[in-house]
């Protein structure tokens, strides 16, 4: 499981993001974004979060240091803006912390990574569905003269349908996914040998490693999937559906 440290302070909401992250400092004398479990979306966002991150961090793309952040319920009852304190109270328990990269600036296309590096960020947002890196929503940041990569709460979708209608490994495995609007859309060139290079390094144990980074408390049970194994398994199950069918969503 990722390290897990404690909440101390509350610095400042950041208002650029719509789940309302917050820059919190920890008992590791770090400074962190926090990714809150009662912003509204869930749980299940910062299971992809951590779970396409650290992926993405195995293949080579720059992705800030994630670990898990307690927040205690004092911080939460001292807290004196009443909408943040509202959002602390709703998250008292283990929150998401993203590495906080003071002065990073928002990607702009100015200073685009290297063709490879770029096909590397395509091809793990269409692996893993995530429609959340447009030229209207990057998700990408520069920072010490590098592309860093956040923001992958939205990949996973089908993790959502898991309590009404199960887990569906060769639904997800034939999902298309439209690269047409991926912000690397212009940077890219080979796409055909990105996905020879890096699914051979997607095996069946670095996703097993993956998943095991994620905090039980966050893998919700269903009808289907009674506890916090069967639930990473399903995870696993699906990505490796996913890999075997490359026709389906691997972009061109
Ligand atoms: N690790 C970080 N370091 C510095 N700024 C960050 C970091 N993570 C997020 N931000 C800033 O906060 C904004 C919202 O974060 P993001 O993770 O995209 O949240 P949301 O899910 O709300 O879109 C980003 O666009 C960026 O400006
Ligand atoms: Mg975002």
């Amino acid at each position: 499981m990722l390290e897990t440290i404690e909440a101390i302070r509350f610095v400042t909401p950041l208002r650029e993001g719509g789940s309302l992250p917050g820059v919190m400092e920890g008992d590791d004398f770090g400074t962190w974004v926090v990714k809150f479990r009662g912003a509204g979306q869930g749980l299940k966002v910062l299971v992809a979060e951590v779970i396409v991150g650290e992926l993405a961090r195995a293949l080579g793309l720059k992705v800030p240091q994630l670990k898990v952040i307690e927040v205690p319920e004092q911080i939460a009852r001292y807290e004196a803006d009443e909408e943040v304190q509202d959002l602390l109270t709703a998250s008292v328990g283990l929150n998401l912390a993203v590495d906080f990269l003071p002065g990073a600036f928002g990607y702009d296309g100015e200073h685009p990574p290297s063709a490879d590096e770029a096909a590397t960020i395509m091809w793990l947002d269409a692996f893993t569905a995530n429609v959340d890196r447009t030229p209207a929503n990057p998700n990408l940041l520069r920072w010490h003269g590098d592309t860093w990569c956040i923001d992958h709460g939205a990949a996973l979708y089908f993790h959502h349908s898991w309590p009404s209608r199960g887990s569906h490994p060769e639904r997800f495995a034939a999902q298309p996914f439209d690269s047409s609007t991926h912000i690397m859309r212009g940077v890219v060139t080979d796409l055909p040998s990105a996905h020879d290079r890096l699914s051979t390094l997607v095996t069946t144990g670095l996703l097993t490693e993956v998943v095991a980074q994620v905090p039980d408390a966050w893998l919700e049970p269903t009808a289907d999937l009674p506890d916090a194994e069967s639930v990473r398994a399903a995870y696993i199950a699906n990505l490796v559906a996913r890999l075997a069918n490359p026709e389906a969503w691997s972009p061109r």
